[in-house]
């Protein structure tokens, strides 16, 4: 080999070792999601934590995220939020007092509140609901529906059930579904919706609210526990650090399984603020009660609240 072409290839290796951009590792963009078939061109395109993807891809993707933390699933919850989850959801619970007796507008209606627990996973919302129920209000009536799109998350709340009072009772039954369309559940049906950290998952938010809207009673109240924004700019900082650095590296090493939990980092970035979810809540034809929505712990999670008028607008 002559000495000029050994320094060209020496030079154009060099090159390609040091100046070559480093591609940008997106975890949730993990080589099993990114098995999907290419969009079409005029497909409707929305996120996926922050990767853009067509949007019927996205239910698949977030299905895999969940068929895949299912099993560890409560455990993670525990250790990611240093077990502050728990009291966000006592306290979700306490505030919409399930059982407790709301004036009987038809005196044939069944007893007890008819609640409908959306992406309801591991049960968690649903028993606490149950108990609250039960040993606050001595309410024996009251009846959760544990709704979920994904078989794994619900076999897993179906395994924890188990161990309940309510197990194999009509007070608790179990229903694979998209929250964007139950056709299962009649109009006009629920007392009360509840949605615990799972509309950031959907595809389309929207079309959520509006099935909400849709299934509840007149005066039948919708409420939802979502991560939201932070507003102090330092605590932000922290908690943004403690987000995408400690809870992938959690995943990964308790579950063995970053990719999924870089998704859900990811998605709590995406997800509007309070004041644009307590829009989209009353684009469905909530009434906002009050400010519509309370912070929890600086705003790293809200509770939103809508209530479906009793007349027609
Ligand atoms: C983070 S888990 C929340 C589970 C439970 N509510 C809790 O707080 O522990 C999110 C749940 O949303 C469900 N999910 C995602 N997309 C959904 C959809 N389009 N319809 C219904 N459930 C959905 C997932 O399967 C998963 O069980």
């Amino acid at each position: 080999m002559s000495p000029r072409l050994a320094r060209a290839l020496r030079s154009s290796t060099i090159r390609r070792v040091f100046h070559a951009p480093a591609p940008y590792r997106c975890f949730s963009c993990a080589p099993r999601v990114q098995e999907q078939t290419k969009p079409g061109q005029d497909e409707r395109m929305t996120h996926f934590g922050f990767t853009n993807v067509p949007e019927s891809e996205k239910e698949s993707r977030v299905g895999a995220v969940f068929s895949s933390v299912a099993a560890s699933y409560d455990t993670m919850n525990d250790l990611m939020s240093l077990g502050i989850h728990r009291l966000w959801k006592d306290h979700f619970v306490r505030s919409l007092n399930p059982g407790s007796s709301i004036p009987a507008r038809d005196p044939s209606a069944q007893k007890g509140w008819n609640i409908l627990d959306i992406a309801g996973g591991t049960g968690d919302i649903a028993f606490r609901m149950l108990d609250h129920a039960t040993n606050i209000n001595h309410d024996l009536d009251t009846r959760v529906t544990i709704s979920d799109i994904n078989a794994s998350m619900l076999a897993e709340g179906r395994k924890r059930s188990v161990q309940t009072p309510y197990y194999n009772t009509q007070r608790l039954s179990f229903l694979e579904a998209n929250a964007e369309s139950i056709p299962s559940i009649p109009s006009d049906s629920i007392d009360l919706y509840t949605v615990v950290f799972g509309i950031r998952n959907f595809t389309d938010k929207q079309a959520a609210l509006n099935e909400a809207f849709r299934v509840l009673k007149p005066g039948g109240v919708f409420a939802c526990m979502e991560f939201s924004k932070v507003d102090n700019p330092l605590f932000d900082a922290v908690y943004k650090r403690w987000n995408f650095s400690a809870i992938p590296l959690i995943g990964q090493i308790v579950a063995g399984d970053r990719d999924s939990y870089q998704y859900l980092v990811e998605s709590i970035e995406r997800f509007p603020s309070q004041e644009e979810f307590r829009g989209m809540i009353q684009k469905a034809g909530f009434m906002i009660p009050g400010q519509g929505y309370e912070n929890l712990t600086g705003g790293i999670a809200a509770i939103h609240k809508g209530i479906k008028p009793i007349h027609k607008a």
